[in-house]
């Protein structure tokens, strides 16, 4: 039976297994989808070693992906942008190819599943470092009137967004510049939620009718979810339908089969 797994380190609590599993029956694929420990220092070898025992393809999670990316023989054009890979596809031929199906991930889910209008309107996106990295190219593809990254150190969200100035409308700062600003959709990728907090943002940014969105989830709302309801957000969103759906795509890099998604994200909230 064909074989894929999600590596990373910890991966126990993966949902990847889950989700695959859940595709595959929906979709009558002929496949197994297991969790792999990698090993720091020995990533390259682990997914050798999975290959080499009939492995077709990977996920790969924190902290492998730019160690992914290196290891790709080639990658997509959003995986290079990325400079992280969570897909790594095992071709014909016996070469390695890389691609990130995280931006795409969270398009879709906003845009199909929640039915946001991206096109012309004004993103935040809050973070400078691979989370944000992961997402830029597809949500620049989805022709927003500008894109703004804000970061607590903005020297680091000035020189992301002048690497990327060539892919669109694109401009970085700190976070204390976004007074006075507009946006119609801000979207958290910093890390600042593990630890229960919410970058220093100032109040009254978000517009009339705006959306929040966390590239994170939880059993419980996040704290930039709740955030957003706090600031009237008309729509305040965790990442896990972004989970669901970066799940799709790669499901779809590997099978050729897109699934049905709805009925997993829902029965993800009803029995996380
Ligand atoms: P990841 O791969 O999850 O993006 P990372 O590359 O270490 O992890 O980046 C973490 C991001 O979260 C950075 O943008 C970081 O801001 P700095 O560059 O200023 O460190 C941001 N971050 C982490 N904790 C934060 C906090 N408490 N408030 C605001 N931003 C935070």
């Amino acid at each position: 039976m064909d074989r894929y797994a999600v590596i990373g380190n910890p991966v126990a609590h993966s949902k990847s297994p889950q989700i695959h599993t859940a595709f595959a029956r929906q979709t009558g694929q002929q496949m197994e989808y297991l969790r792999l420990l990698g090993e720091s220092g020995r990533f390259e070898q682990n997914v050798r070693d999975f290959l080499a025992a009939g492995g077709r393809g990977l996920n790969v999670t924190v902290p492998f992906k730019e160690a992914a990316w290196r290891l790709a023989d080639d990658c997509s054009s959003r995986a290079e942008t990325a400079g992280a890979v969570n897909t790594l596809i095992l071709l014909e031929d016996g070469s390695l190819r890389g691609d990130n199906t995280d931006g795409i991930g969270l398009v879709r889910d906003l845009r199909d599943n929640q039915e946001a209008i991206l096109r012309g309107s004004r993103i935040l996106l809050l973070g400078a470092g691979g989370a944000a990295r992961g997402v830029l190219q597809p949500l620049l593809e989805a022709a927003p009137a500008r894109l703004t990254i804000a970061n607590r150190t903005g020297s680091k969200a000035e020189r992301l967004a002048a690497d990327l100035s060539g892919l669109g409308a694109l401009q970085g700062c700190g976070l204390e510049r976004l007074a006075g600003m507009t946006f119609d959709l801000m979207i958290n990728a910093t890390a600042a939620g593990l630890g229960g907090e919410v970058p220093d943002i100032p109040d009254h940014i978000l517009a009339r009718n705006g959306w929040c969105y966390d590239l994170m989830y939880g059993d419980e709302p996040t704290a930039f979810v709740r955030w957003g309801e706090s600031q009237g957000a008309a729509r305040s969103l965790d990442g896990l339908g972004m989970l669901v759906e970066q799940a799709a795509e790669s499901f779809f890099l590997w099978r050729g089969v897109r699934p049905d998604t709805r009925p997993v994200i829902e029965d993800l909230r009803r029995r996380p």
